[in-house]
C-alpha cells in the first residue's frame, strides 16, 4: 500500500500535497511532503498555491485551518472524517457568544479581546475575528498573547486553559489575575478584584497532556535527576512551570536535536513524536514522561485511509473534503491573518 501511495504521488506530482503533523505515525510522516507543528503547517498550506489537492494527515481543525488559508480552487481532504480533537470540541460559537455577553456585563462593553488556540473549531476562530481578536499556536503563543495583553482589554483565551495559563504566567500575569470560565456551567470564577483580572481562561484542556500528573513528574525527577524534563505547554501549570523547557512540538524536536551527544531528556508529549525522537537521536538518552500520552485521534490516520483518499481523488470522489462555509471562513481568516502577520 505504501508503494501504491508513492506511485500515486509520483503520478500526480505537484497537484498533490501531503501535510503531516508531528504526532502522526512514522509511515505517514515518511510519505508526507511537509511535516510540522500547527504553525508551520498553517504557513506551509497558505504558501502552496500549486497543489490542487492538499491531504492533511492530522485532525479536523487543522484541515479546516488549511481550507480557510488556501485558495477556493484548492481542495483540502482529511483521510479520516472522525479524526477530531476533543479539546477543540470543548468550545463552540454559541457558548463563546454566551461567555462574551457575560464578560461584557461583568467588565464592560468592548473590553474583551478573544484569542483562540488554533486547536479550535473554525466557528470559534470566526468568533475571534468578529471581535477583533486572533489565533495562537503553541509556537507563537508568547508573542501573540503579549500583543493581546498590551491592547488595554481583558483577554478571553479559548479553549485551552493550560496553554493560556502557562503563557500568561511567563509573560508576567499572576495566577490571581487570571479568571477561569467554566463553560459547562456558564460561570466565571476569580479571586482578585474585578479591576485586576487580565485574562479569562476558557476551561478546556487536551486530555493527552492535561492528565500527565504531578506524581508522574515528581517520580521522573527523583528517579532521573540528571535528565532535563521538557514538555508541551498543553500540560498543566503545576508541572509545566517546574520543567526545564516547554514549547511546541517543533520546539521539542529542535531542543533535542540541537543538544550535544550524550544529553538526557524526558519528554512530555504524544508518544509517536517521542518514539521518533528516540529513533532519530541515537546519540542521546530520551524517555517519555508518561507512556499513556497517546492521541487516539491523530492515530486514526493510517496508510489505508490515506491510500483510499488518494484513490478517491483519482476517481473524482471528494467525500473526504473538509470545507468551511464562506461566512465563517471570512471572519476566521481575519483572525488567522492577524496571527500570521504577528508571527
Ligand atoms: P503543536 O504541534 O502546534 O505544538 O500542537 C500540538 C498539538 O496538540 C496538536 O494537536
Ligand atoms: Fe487535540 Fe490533544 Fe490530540 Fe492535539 S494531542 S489533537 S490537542 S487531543
Amino acid at each position: 500500500m505504501i508503494n501504491e501511495i508513492k506511485k500515486i504521488k509520483e503520478e500526480m506530482g505537484e497537484e498533490l500535497f501531503i501535510l503531516a503533523h508531528h504526532y502522526q505515525t512514522d509511515d505517514i510522516v515518511a510519505l508526507a511532503d511537509a511535516v510540522g507543528d500547527s504553525l508551520k503547517l498553517a504557513q506551509t498550506a497558505k504558501l502552496n498555491k500549486r497543489a490542487k489537492y492538499i491531504v492533511f494527515c492530522g485532525v479536523h481543525f487543522m484541515a479546516e485551518t488549511a481550507d480557510i488559508l488556501t485558495e477556493d480552487s484548492q481542495r483540502v481532504l482529511l483521510p479520516e472524517a472522525d479524526a477530531g480533537c476533543p479539546m477543540a470540541d470543548m468550545a463552540d460559537r454559541a457558548s463563546a457568544e454566551k461567555c462574551m455577553t457575560l464578560l461584557s456585563e461583568e467588565f464592560g462593553e468592548n473590553k474583551i479581546l478573544p484569542i483562540t488556540y488554533v486547536n479550535s473549531k473554525a466557528e470559534v476562530k470566526a468568533f475571534c475575528g468578529k471581535y477583533g481578536g486572533t489565533v495562537v499556536t503553541s509556537g507563537n503563543a508568547d508573542r501573540i498573547l503579549k500583543w493581546g495583553l498590551g491592547e488595554n482589554k481583558i483577554v478571553l483565551f479559548l479553549p485551552d486553559q493550560n496553554l493560556g495559563r502557562n503563557t500568561a504566567y511567563d509573560l508576567g500575569v499572576k495566577l490571581e489575575e487570571m479568571a477561569l470560565y467554566d463553560q459547562i456551567r456558564g460561570k466565571l470564577c476569580y479571586s482578585c478584584k474585578k479591576e485586576d483580572v487580565k485574562i479569562v481562561l476558557w476551561g478546556g484542556y487536551c486530555h493527552v497532556h492535561h492528565f500527565i500528573m504531578d506524581e508522574t513528574f515528581d517520580l521522573a525527577r527523583r528517579t532521573y535527576p540528571d535528565y532535563e524534563i521538557i514538555l508541551h505547554p498543553e500540560c498543566r501549570y503545576d508541572i509545566a512551570e517546574r520543567a526545564d523547557g516547554k514549547g511546541s512540538t517543533e520546539y521539542l524536536i529542535n531542543r533535542v536535536k540541537n543538544a550535544p551527544a550524550g544529553s538526557k531528556f524526558i519528554v512530555g508529549t504524544e508518544k509517536n513524536l517521542v518514539d521518533r525522537l528516540i529513533k532519530n537521536n541515537p546519540d542521546k538518552d530520551i524517555k517519555i514522561l508518561d507512556s499513556k500520552s497517546i492521541c487516539r485521534n491523530m492515530n486514526k490516520i493510517t496508510a489505508e485511509n490515506l491510500f483510499e483518499t488518494l484513490e478517491d481523488i483519482k476517481a473524482g470522489n471528494f467525500s473526504k473534503q473538509v470545507t468551511v462555509d464562506k461566512e465563517t471562513a471570512a471572519q476566521a481568516v481575519k483572525a488567522l491573518d492577524r496571527m500570521l502577520s504577528l508571527s
